[in-house]
């Protein structure tokens, strides 16, 4: 048996499979973000441990013979979320995570200070751990001299799995202080953020051992000897958990973030685009993304004010999809990653006039998410890459009116899943099940449905499209 982990924004999932990758069971633990100021999105390191436990109770409980055979464990998670830990290992303060813009200022600062964009592959972008530092270092001078390791979300999980500081390739890209192309901590980059190899974790492949379980967890479990493998960041998880690891394979995922991603088997930046150069969680290969901060959060937002779900409100709109909504919605509402690198850009509704309502709100939310992520499949085919296909991850792609958008607006074939969402947990019990030795557990999923691109609506999103892009540019200027 095997345990795959996901420590997502919104919650944990724990998914454990057996040798033929059947599902035995899966538990939940739930998370909440805070934001003590505009622009900031915090958590405490604490809450992910007891999320974990959470989720792993209910694994346990529905399936003890099952859980009591686990061989391996792997660990995904949310990335760039910036673990400040002290000489006891006991956070420091709460974590920044990735869609905490807080660090603009510090990122003009680290990109004069050293080769950011040639060795570490990417813009220093205010989501990414770096800058975090140098804004703690700024601003928190007595936790940053207090700072003995800097860990990422899932590894801070791995530590307390194992006892041991380890990280793995495709989340410690993010981080910005990797070569990415040489797959070991820069001294350089880590240097010009007053930080030394001391600070790191050691690293591993995604797929190889990290270490062992504890010793004392493993008896209060009731398991044997468990290998604990290094995992991988959500995105390069999910990747795994849909057998995309060959060069030129992509998927789209609508999680909390929205991304697109496929793999290269060699490193090659894109910064012009604000595209993601990352290295993937399988040795010698990488991947590059393109990331939008607020794809399912922008429903959840609307969700959250007006107190009804996303569910009710996608509800709204009509099965057949006939036009676009005469509303338009820029999804910035934590900023933008690709290809704007703007922190400070805000999100809007553009066109409301009294007649319009929540379900034509409601479709351009689902729409400004798609012209966002054909911003993305534009930047990164500026770089190079070439798209045609993709998979879909994310719980927002269980909405397949969502997907007809994606698909129309990015020209893109989507195929889905037949299993549903498992994507990064079970990409997290694939990398676990590679350590522990089994070849190649990397299958592609079956496939559900295919998703095409609607011929009698592309005209139609394109000039929604121009609206969305003619506006995009005026809401990187605003500051909040
Ligand atoms: C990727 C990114 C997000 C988070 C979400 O660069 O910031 O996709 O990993 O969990």
């Amino acid at each position: 048996m095997f345990l795959g982990l996901d420590l997502g924004t919104s919650g944990v999932k724990a998914l454990l499979v057996d040798d033929a990758q059947r599902i035995m069971a899966v538990g939940h633990g739930n998370l909440t973000v805070e934001r003590p100021h505009p622009g900031w999105s915090e958590q405490n390191p604490d809450s992910w441990i007891e999320a974990v436990q959470t989720a792993i109770a209910e694994v346990r409980q529905a399936a003890p013979q099952a859980f009591a055979a686990l061989k391996s464990i792997g660990v995904s998670g949310q990335m760039h979320g910036a673990t400040l830990l002290d000489d006891r290992d006991r956070p420091l303060r709460p974590a920044i995570l990735w869609n905490d813009g807080r660090s603009a200022e510090e990122c003009r600062i680290l990109e004069d200070r050293a080769d950011f964009r040639g060795i570490g592959g990417n813009i220093v972008m205010a989501g990414f751990t770096a800058p975090k530092l140098e804004w703690v270092r700024r601003n928190e001078p007595e936790i940053f001299a207090r700072t003995r390791k800097v860990l990422l979300p899932k590894d801070y999980v791995g530590l307390w799995l194992t006892g041991r500081h380890m990280s793995e390739m495709s989340d410690a890209s993010g981080t910005l202080w990797l070569d990415v192309s040489k797959r070991d901590w820069s001294e350089l980059l880590l240097e010009a953020t007053g930080l030394n190899r001391s600070h790191m974790p050691d690293l591993v492949e995604g797929s190889d051992q990290a270490d062992k379980l504890r010793t004392d967890l493993a008896s209060e479990w009731g398991v044997g000897p468990v290998v604990v493998a290094g995992g991988a960041g959500d995105n390069a998880a999910t990747a795994c958990g849909l057998g995309i690891t060959a060069p030129g394979e992509a998927f789209i995922s609508l999680g909390t973030s929205g991304v697109l991603f496929t793999v290269t088997d060699r490193f090659i930046a894109n910064t012009k685009n604000a595209v993601h150069s990352f290295c993937h969680a399988i040795p010698r290969t990488w991947h590059q993304m393109g990331v939008i901060l607020s794809a399912t959060d922008s429903l959840n937002w609307l969700s959250e004010i007006t107190g009804k779900s996303p569910e009710a409100l996608t509800a709204l709109l009509d099965a057949e999809l006939s036009a676009p909504s005469p509303v338009t919605f820029l999804p910035y509402l934590s900023g933008e990653r690709t290809p704007h690198n703007a922190p400070e850009a805000t999100g809007s509704f553009l066109g409301l006039k009294r007649e319009h309502g929540l379900k034509e709100m409601t479709q351009a939310i689902l729409e400004g998410v798609a012209f966002a992520l054909d911003d993305c499949r534009l930047a990164m085919e500026n770089g190079g890459a070439e798209l045609n296909t993709a998979w879909v991850a994310g719980g927002g792609s269980q909405s397949t009116t969502w997907l007809r958008i994606v698909a129309t607006v990015t020209g893109l074939t989507l195929k889905v899943p037949q299993t549903g969402a498992q994507g990064a947990a079970l990409g997290a019990a694939r990398l676990g099940m590679a350590a522990a030795g089994i070849e190649n557990p990397f299958l592609s999923p079956t496939m559900g449905m295919v998703i095409e691109p609607e011929a009698d609506l592309i005209g139609a999103y394109k000039s929604r499209q121009a609206c969305f892009r003619k506006a995009a540019p005026a809401a990187k200027q605003q500051t909040s």
